[in-house]
């Protein structure tokens, strides 16, 4: 059922179908109201309005919906919605590829769109995580980055809200997932996606992509320093073994470690040229064998989140 009411009256939980106000000012449509940056920019709006949909949200007093009968389970309604997500995660790699060769290229940086690209790809992940890991873990070659890139973005944004950070910093670390692997647009192709083993040279090429990948960005002043950092240190481990800097845990921020934990995990659970993808509990299980690598809980508050679906 859908109800009119005043936009200073909307809380976390609501389902909104439309804000009356231009599309250029507020340009979502159909989302669970998650966060304060939202609230906030629905009430800087002209809107005086907002339309929301009871049967798929709270209600004024944060009543949710009464429970609809649960539609059979079809081969058919899965498979429908497979192809859903599979689109949204090929449009929005396209999206991610055209900002990411941009800057490459050098043009300006667009932070907020970067930004609300994460969010949208946020939202995919919470409301259908077991469905986009599946999608995510097939990637042709062209899009095999930017498909990885949203896969550890989404991934980070669950486990970052699991670990009770705030909407500001999982947006962040949302964003910081989409550009952490920039640097490999700077590797060539033919090393990127080489089937079998590589020579001890072209190692040491696919291994520059971090810094590479870092030095272009510090080159953009609006980028927060954890995505820089994210950047540059997503490969490194707890026990100094990592790269480029061979850091050890104390120096490891929290965000870093985090998008190590979702970087090995996406990897483990793909596709790729030299191998078949894992099962989530045998990537979990090998990482959790690795204390010396991962943060054990970290590793385990990754497996809630999954399990959570
Ligand atoms: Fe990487």
């Amino acid at each position: 059922m859908l109800m009119k009411i005043a936009k200073d009256r909307v809380r976390k939980g609501m389902f909104i179908e439309s804000v009356a106000c231009p599309s250029q000012e507020f340009p979502r449509r159909r989302f669970v109201l998650k966060t304060d940056r939202d609230i906030t920019a629905i009430l800087a709006s002209s809107a005086t309005e907002v339309q929301i949909n009871l049967s798929l949200g709270v209600d004024l007093d944060g009543r949710k919906p009464a429970a609809l009968p649960a539609p059979p389970k079809s081969a058919t309604g899965d498979r429908a919605r497979k192809l859903a997500v599979r689109g949204t995660v090929l449009q929005q790699a396209k999206v991610l590829r055209s900002s990411l060769c941009d800057i490459v290229s050098g043009r300006s940086l667009d932070m907020s769109e970067l930004s609300r690209a994460a969010d949208d790809n946020g939202e995919l992940w919470s409301d259908s995580t077991a469905i986009a890991l599946e999608v995510t873990r097939l990637k042709s070659k062209d899009v095999t980055t930017y498909v990885h890139s949203l896969a550890v973005s989404g991934l980070m944004t669950l486990l970052a809200r699991s670990l009770q950070m705030d909407d500001e910093e999982v947006r962040i670390l949302g964003v910081a997932g989409m550009m952490h692997d920039i640097g490999k647009l700077l590797i060539p192709n033919e090393i990127l996606n080489k089937p079998g083993n590589l020579t001890d040279r072209e190692r040491v090429v696919i291994r520059s992509h971090p810094e590479a990948g870092y030095q272009l960005l510090k080159t953009h002043p609006e980028i927060p320093q954890v995505v820089l950092d994210i950047c540059r240190l997503h490969h490194e481990v707890l026990d100094g073994s990592g790269y480029p800097l061979g850091l050890k845990q104390k120096d490891l921020t929290l965000p870093v470690q985090l998008s190590a934990v979702c970087d090995v995990f996406e990897a483990l659970t793909s596709v790729r040229p030299y191998k078949r993808a894992w099962t989530t509990a045998q990537a979990l299980d090998w990482m959790f064998a690795r204390p010396h690598h991962f943060d054990r809980k970290m590793v385990i508050r990754l497996g809630s989140v999954l399990s959570d679906e």
